[in-house]
């Protein structure tokens, strides 16, 4: 282990037995994370991801495996563990009677800031959060976004060293988005904090996280940048329309021995590949079809999308594979339902 690494699992495993049915949440979780990195977990609903961030915050016990957050380890020191981390849960209910500022100036409490400390924290982020507005009404009276921007500033009172955020961008409007990022970037920068969050958002992922881990079925089935997975695993979408129908079989042997990929032809006059830096191919493909008087009307190369690295991966992009209604007992992505942190109201164990 690497003594930078903050989150080290080791085959972390976890299985729920419903109604004498056995489902493997996660299997074989064994993941190194250094500090001050952000990494974005991307998965279909039912994938595990949320199961595995609540092993890690200690909030369900795995059924085999280990691991170590921020130097404690899960399994001996879960109080050790809890004290250096900060978690937002993906949704629960929860309605409090006490107003915003209130909840904010006790949850600074309860992770045992002086008085002078949480006040000046609370103001931050409700200054950052952008939740200024509603400082003084009651919880329960927020607006669905509304409560997922105190809920991650729940989760930051205490200036965690590893924050871990389940969906926390699920149900905000684009500018709450934008703004609770910007937060989150500017803490890391700041304070190294290291950010681990799960998101359905594609873009959110390939812009924001440097590192991705895509899971399927229990399994971590990819880990590396965005940039690398879209290189490795998709490849540019090059297109290319020619001025005349005839000369598509010469363009196709030129494309197909410069690219070294077949091509499709979706139209008569239309050629398709996606190639690993396809666009950077471009130039000399167009040369070569040239050298070959072979006239082209128009060329375009799309990158790929992390969905394209998913779908690369599984047969099936992210989009469908999230179509049909999700399963657990969690809200689904895109609703801004009920939501709050875990952060007091740890859940007991349920091995
Ligand atoms: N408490 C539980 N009891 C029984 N099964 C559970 C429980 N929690 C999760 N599961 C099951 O474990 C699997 C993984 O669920 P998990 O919530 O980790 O998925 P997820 O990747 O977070 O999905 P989503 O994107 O919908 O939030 C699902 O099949 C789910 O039904
Ligand atoms: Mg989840």
């Amino acid at each position: 282990m690497h003594h930078d690494t903050v989150i080290s699992s080791h085959g972390l495993t976890r299985r729920f037995t419903v109604k004498k049915q056995v489902v493997e949440a996660v299997t074989d979780l064994s993941i190194d994370v250094r500090r001050g990195e952000l990494v974005a977990f991307l998965g279909p609903n039912g994938a595990g991801k949320s199961t595995s961030l609540r092993m890690l915050t200690t909030l369900i016990p795995p059924t085999s495996g280990t691991a170590t957050v921020a130097g404690h380890d899960i399994l001996t020191d879960p109080a050790g563990v809890r004290s250096r981390i900060g978690y937002v849960g993906q949704g629960s209910s929860g309605s409090f009677a006490q107003r915003v500022r209130d909840e904010l100036l006790s949850q600074g409490a309860f992770y045992g800031l002086g008085r002078r400390e949480r006040t000046e924290r609370t103001d931050e982020l409700i200054a950052s959060l952008d939740l200024t507005d509603v400082a003084s009404r009651s919880v329960q009276q927020l607006s669905g976004g509304q409560k997922r921007r105190l809920d991650v500033a729940l989760g930051l009172v205490h200036a965690p060293e590893v924050l871990f955020l389940d969906e926390p961008s699920t149900g905000l409007d684009p500018q709450s988005r934008a703004n609770l990022w910007e937060h989150v970037l500017t803490l890391r920068a700041q304070h190294g904090t290291t950010v681990f969050l799960t998101t359905h958002y594609l873009e959110e992922a390939d812009r924001y996280a440097e590192r991705v881990m895509v899971m399927d079925s229990g399994r971590v089935i990819a880990d590396d940048t965005a940039a690398a997975l879209k290189a490795d695993l998709a490849g540019d979408a090059i297109t290319l329309v020619l001025d005349d129908e005839t000369q598509l079989p010469v363009a196709r042997s030129v494309v197909e021995r410069v690219a070294a990929v077949s091509a499709e032809q979706p139209e008569p006059r239309t050629l398709a590949f996606a190639a690993p830096s396809g666009s950077a191919l471009l130039p000399t493909l167009l040369r070569e079809l040239d050298h070959h008087d072979v006239r082209v009307a128009t060329a375009t190369a799309v990158p790929p999308t992390l969905d394209d690295v998913f779908l690369a991966l599984t047969g099936r992009t992210l989009r469908e594979a999230d179509a049909p209604g999700g399963t657990g007992e969690d809200a689904p992505a895109g609703t801004a339902g009920p939501a709050t942190t875990d952060t007091r109201a740890l859940e007991g164990s349920t091995r």
